[in-house]
């Protein structure tokens, strides 16, 4: 089996080793099936007082990480140029992580992911080694930690042999454009609530259809802007409409 290796360049190690040996990426780590280094940039600062930050040229608040400690950080993961992974900056400014971009990451064999803190990292550095920038939505963290976090994650369950069951991923929210069905289990009634009885029919190609409406319809209630991207056909729309009144 194949494995992938993640890369940290944090002020935080800690962090992201807390969290990633946690639960399935935790066990996807035991088996060997991704891989984790951290490397803590305070150690490449070059000076002996672990000084990685300095005030922004020009004015403005905040401290910026020095070009040369994540560069140094950087260049410490590999020694022939074409050994180094590809690289990603975590940032505000980046473009928003979906699904698509997790499973592109999870086809790679390492991916380098660094985090900024404070104001940021100088941004020479990061023109001069990262392939791209990603942010995880449209709102400022205190750093790049629990970005880095949440790619992990997102990739990692991309990864065969990372989810307990093959096809735990094929048939989830965000995979074809739509969001997953509703889902139930017991009992069948719950405070008057009860299940669709196609579910219970144990008629499979039912079901199937059920599902497939109903994933359209939750898309609709809820991401009306992801439905826009689907090419819905006038039986599809005619079933979709009728799901809905009856809800
Ligand atoms: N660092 C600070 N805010 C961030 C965000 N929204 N996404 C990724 N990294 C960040």
């Amino acid at each position: 089996m194949s494995s992938m290796t993640f890369d940290v360049l944090t002020l935080f190690p800690e962090q992201i080793e807390r969290n990633v040996k946690e639960s399935i990426t935790g066990r996807a780590l035991a088996k060997g099936i991704i891989n984790l280094k951290t490397v803590n940039m305070r150690d490449f600062c070059g000076n002996t007082y672990g000084k990685v930050d300095d005030t922004v040229y020009g004015g403005g608040t905040g401290l910026l990480i020095t070009a040369r400690s994540v560069y140094d950080s950087w260049r410490s993961l590999f020694e022939k140029e074409e050994d180094r992974p590809y690289t990603v900056y975590v940032s505000p400014k980046g473009s928003v992580l979906d699904q698509k971009k997790a499973i592109e990451l999870s086809r790679k064999k390492e991916v380098c992911i660094i985090c900024g803190h404070y104001e940021g990292i100088d941004s020479r550095a990061v023109d001069l080694i990262c392939d791209e920038e990603i942010s995880i939505g449209d709102y400022v963290l205190t750093g790049g930690e629990l970005a880095a976090c949440v790619i992990i994650d997102s990739v990692s369950r991309m990864i065969e042999g990372v989810l307990p069951n093959e096809d735990a991923f094929t048939n989830e929210s965000h995979m074809d454009g739509v969001l997953e069905s509703p889902q139930y289990t017991m009992p069948s009634t719950w405070k008057d609530l009860e299940v669709p009885p196609v579910l219970l029919s144990g008629n499979d190609a039912a079901i199937e259809d059920h599902r497939r409406t109903a994933s359209l319809v939750e898309t609709w209630v809820k991401r009306p802007d992801m439905l826009d991207k689907l090419e819905i056909s006038e039986t599809a729309w005619q079933k979709m409409l009728a799901m809905r009144r009856s809800l």
